[in-house]
């Protein structure tokens, strides 16, 4: 086997599994609340009430949660100049010409691009849910104030779960990257080929 290079520490992969497998249950949960079609889902949370007062609550500890992720991950996730010209080449991306693309730091140009969002998103998740919540909160709020937040809690979610889906395929797709968040650790042969700037900052070569 090549060198393996340390990529997340445990605490930070707990907590990115933690967030993971909130938002899943959030997304559910919200599906169930959100269409019909999805009403099965509530059977996941113990019937159509208990899915009603849980996803509120999951949702404000999947927010906690990010934001000790969005904190552990910050500094990483600064674009660059290098990162602009990243997503210009998307077509060499898509078709595995790495060698063509500007070198990578820790994260890629898709990667920050994702985590931005999530940091815009999660928030607007929060605040619009907050402002719907009964019959804790909504009641504080004006009618017309609620009916902005659906739409906007509608949209944020929409938008993340899709996004999620791509990170998803991602993280898949691109072979030995589930490693990095599972066991924490990656081959030197990936750090090179998908993060080299990383790769020689970790490694001095
Ligand atoms: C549900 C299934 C998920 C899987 C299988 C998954 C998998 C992974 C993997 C393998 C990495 C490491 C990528 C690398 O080192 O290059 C990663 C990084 C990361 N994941 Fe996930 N993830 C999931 C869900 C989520 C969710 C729900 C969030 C946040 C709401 C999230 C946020 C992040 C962040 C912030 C990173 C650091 C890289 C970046 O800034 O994009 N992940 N994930």
């Amino acid at each position: 086997m090549s060198t393996m290079i340390q990529r997340y520490t445990a605490r930070e992969r707990n907590n990115h599994w933690v967030v993971a497998i909130l938002f899943v249950l959030a997304g559910f949960s919200g599906l169930a609340l959100f269409h019909p079609a999805f009403f099965f889902l509530t059977n996941l949370f113990g019937g159509g009430p208990w899915t009603r007062i849980l996803h509120p609550f999951i949702g404000v500890v999947m927010f906690l949660g990010f934001v000790a992720l969005a904190a552990r991950f910050w500094g990483a996730n600064r674009i660059s100049s290098a990162d602009r010209q990243w997503m210009r080449q998307f077509d060499d991306m898509v078709r595995n010409r790495d060698r063509n693309l500007p070198e990578q730091g820790k994260f890629n140009a898709g990667q920050k691009y994702l985590f931005w969002s999530l940091v815009v998103g999660i928030p607007l998740l929060l605040i619009s849910g907050i402002v719907i919540w009964q019959p804790w909160f909504a009641p504080f709020f004006p009618i017309w104030l609620m009916r902005v937040a659906v739409v906007v809690h509608a949209l944020a979610a929409w938008i993340m779960i899709l996004g999620i889906v791509v990170h998803v395929y991602a993280a898949i797709w691109v072979k030995g990257s589930v490693r990095a968040m599972t066991r924490g650790t990656v081959s030197a042969a990936w750090a090179r080929h998908h993060h080299r700037a990383w790769y020689r900052d970790v490694t001095g070569k």
